[in-house]
């Protein structure tokens, strides 16, 4: 299944109530607007004065409520969510997925028909993209993917506007990823289809994304390539991203952080990209391990921008989501 049929249950859903499943479902005007909207929301709320605590003038999300869903620990994500609601005029209920019924056996169709009553949208964080687009098909208001074992787009959105407040448009610049294949790599494909950058995946052989994923980025034209050489990828790249090696679920660390290890981000491989390059990880990392300190502490990171952004993009992607 590409992964435009894996985002197809939309048909239950009244416009303008939409899911945000995966980049590959946006159109390129879609999700140029969410990062637009971003930034313009990111203005608002970032203006002197303005606690974090901060609501909306407008209240746009007043009468929506967001329940949020977690199979797997979360730092960022859960609290730009929570703090996107509260600063939009919203509600939103965390849910840790063990504490549900759904740890006890309870279906995902069963629980979406059930949040659906209760709530407007439905964020979930799964260990399988599976139950992701079972919530999707049997929930009556829009889901979020707040990452599964395929995917991570809400992340990647708050990378690219991270990319574009420091760099400006990101339509032609080369971003390089250097390590495992994993979910955020994956969103970072459908990103260079939508918005026309150059990427270029430095992973080994037992760690790439599936072909399919490159296929379906070459189908819709993006300028998306794999190399096993780290230095390839690098050479002058504008952005250098990568991510830990051993994800949330996978069980084989021993033999990931030894196949891995050629490609750490580290002064030598940061040297080989343009000399204003930017370091991005969407966190948490492992320093020493997929990182250095002196690259992740150094001049060109980004992390903590990126960290941040997460909120100002997941407003958007939740005002999206409503049609707001
Ligand atoms: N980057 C990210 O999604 O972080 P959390 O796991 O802390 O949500
Ligand atoms: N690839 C990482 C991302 C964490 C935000 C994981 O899935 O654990």
């Amino acid at each position: 299944m590409t992964p435009k049929a894996k985002n197809k249950p939309y048909e239950n859903l009244k416009e303008p109530y939409r899911h945000f499943l995966d980049l590959a479902a946006l159109t390129k005007a879609e999700a140029r607007n969410i990062i637009e909207k971003a930034k313009a929301l990111k203005v608002t709320a970032t203006q002197e004065g303005h606690g974090k605590g901060f609501i909306h003038p407008d209240r746009p999300l007043a009468d929506k409520s967001l329940a949020m869903v977690f199979e797997k620990p979360s730092t960022r994500t859960r609290v730009s969510f929570e703090m996107s609601m509260h600063q939009l005029g919203g509600t939103s209920i965390v849910l840790q997925g063990n504490d549900m019924q759904l740890g006890r056996g309870e279906t995902v169709s069963d629980t979406a028909q059930v949040l659906s009553g209760f709530v407007d949208a439905v964020m979930l964080r799964a260990d399988n993209h599976s139950s992701l687009l079972e919530m999707a098909q049997h929930a009556t208001v829009p889901v979020i993917n707040a990452l599964t074992d395929f995917s991570h787009p809400c992340q990647v959105m708050a990378d690219v506007l991270t990319f574009e407040e420091h760099r400006g448009n990101i339509k032609g610049k080369k971003i390089a990823w250097s390590g495992d294949g994993n979910n955020v790599a994956v969103s970072w494909i459908h990103a260079a289809v939508l918005f026309d950058c150059e990427l270029v995946l430095a992973c080994p052989k037992e760690f790439c994304p599936r072909a399919e994923i490159l296929e379906w980025a070459a189908r819709n034209g993006g300028k998306v390539t794999l190399t096993q050489d780290p230095n390839k990828a690098a050479r002058n790249a504008d952005c250098i991203i990568t991510d830990t090696w051993v994800s949330m679920g996978d069980t084989d660390a021993a033999e990931r952080l030894e196949i891995l290890s050629p490609y750490q981000v580290n002064r030598r491989l940061i040297r080989q990209a343009n000399k204003d390059s930017l370091f991005m990880h969407c966190l948490p990392a492992h320093r020493g391990e997929e990182v250095t300190d002196e690259v992740i502490d150094g001049p060109q990171s980004v992390i903590w921008d990126e960290a941040e952004n997460r909120l100002h993009i997941q407003k958007s992607i939740l005002m999206w989501c409503f049609g707001k």
